[in-house]
C-alpha cells in the first residue's frame, strides 16, 4: 500500500494550494512555452487544477488512490496511476514537468530524474522542495528534535539535487528562494513558522509526512511542551518575533531546469 493511502486521507482538507506558491510556478513555467505539463506527485491535485484553470492541459501522475480519490475532477487534467520511476507516458510526451513537495518521497531519484527526462525530452522541469541544510534551525526542532535526522536523511542536499539533475538532465539548474508566507494556505509541515498554534491542531498535522514518521511519545512530550510553553508566555519570548513577519526563509526552495 502506498504511504499516501494510509496517511492521505485528508489530506485535500488542509493541504489546499497557495496563490503565493502558484504565483511564481506560474512565473517560472511562462520562462517558455509549454502547453501540456506533468504533475508528478499530483496528490490531490491542488496545484494541477490551478495550472489547468491557467490554460494548461495537465497530465496529474499519482499512485496513491486515497490521494487521487480526493481530486477535483476538471476537464484539461488527465489523471494518472502512476509512479515517477515509471512514467506511463512516451518519449516527450509533455513539454515541461512540475514535481511539487514529492520528490522526498521517490523511491528511486535517480530513476524518477531519467524518467522525467525522458518525457519532457528540451522542456523545462520544476521542483519545489526543501533545502534540508536549514532544517536546525527551525524552531519546531526543538520540540520535536527528531525531525533533524528525518529531513536530513529524507531530502537530498541542494548542491547534490542540482548536480543530479545537472548530469541527467545535461542542462543548468538555479535554485530561487521561496520564503513562506505568514498565512500560507497549503498546511505543509513548516506551516506554523508564525503561528505555533497550527500545530497543536491533529487535523493539519495528520497531512505532513514528516510528523507522521514522530513516534507517538516524542510526539505527546513535543505537543505538551508546546502548549505549555506558549500558555507560559515562553514561546513568544524566544520566537514572538516571527509573529510579525510577513515572510520568513524557513528553507524551501524551487529548483528549475530551463527549456533547452
Ligand atoms: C506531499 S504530497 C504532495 C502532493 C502534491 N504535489 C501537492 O503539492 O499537494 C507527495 C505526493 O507524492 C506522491 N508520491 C510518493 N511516491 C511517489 C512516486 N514514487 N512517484 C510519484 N509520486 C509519488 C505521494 O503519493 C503524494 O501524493
Amino acid at each position: 500500500m502506498a504511504f499516501y493511502d494510509v496517511i492521505g486521507k485528508t489530506y485535500a482538507q488542509t493541504r489546499r494550494s497557495d496563490s503565493r506558491i502558484v504565483e511564481k510556478l506560474l512565473e517560472i513555467l511562462a520562462s517558455s512555452q509549454a502547453s501540456t505539463i506533468a504533475d508528478i506527485g499530483a496528490g490531490t491535485g491542488s496545484y494541477a487544477v490551478v495550472l489547468a484553470e491557467h490554460g494548461y492541459h495537465v497530465l496529474a501522475i499519482e499512485p496513491s488512490a486515497t490521494m487521487r480519490s480526493q481530486a477535483m475532477a476538471h476537464p484539461a487534467i488527465e489523471w494518472i496511476d502512476g509512479s515517477a520511476e515509471n512514467l506511463p507516458l512516451p518519449n516527450q510526451a509533455v513539454d515541461a514537468a512540475i514535481i511539487i513537495l514529492a520528490f522526498h518521497h521517490f523511491q528511486n531519484y535517480q530513476q524518477a530524474l531519467s524518467e522525467v527526462h525522458r518525457i519532457v525530452g528540451n522542456g523545462q522541469i520544476v521542483l519545489f522542495t526543501y533545502d534540508p541544510a536549514m532544517i536546525s534551525s527551525f524552531w519546531l526542532t526543538k520540540y520535536f528534535p527528531s525531525l533533524i535526522k528525518d529531513v536530513e536523511s529524507t531530502f537530498l542536499p541542494i548542491p547534490q539535487l542540482i548536480e543530479e539533475i545537472q548530469t541527467i538532465v545535461g542542462n543548468m539548474v538555479n535554485t530561487i528562494p521561496f520564503l513562506l508566507p505568514h498565512d500560507l494556505s497549503d498546511s505543509f509541515a513548516a506551516v506554523g513558522w508564525a503561528q505555533p498554534e497550527l500545530y497543536l491542531d491533529s487535523n493539519i498535522r495528520n497531512n505532513i509526512s514528516s510528523f507522521a514518521k514522530i513516534n507517538a511519545d516524542e510526539l505527546s512530550l513535543g505537543l505538551s511542551s508546546l502548549q505549555e510553553d506558549l500558555h507560559r508566555g515562553v514561546w513568544d519570548q524566544k520566537y514572538g518575533h516571527l509573529r510579525q513577519q510577513k515572510q520568513y526563509d524557513v528553507g524551501y526552495r524551487f529548483v528549475h531546469s530551463p527549456a533547452k
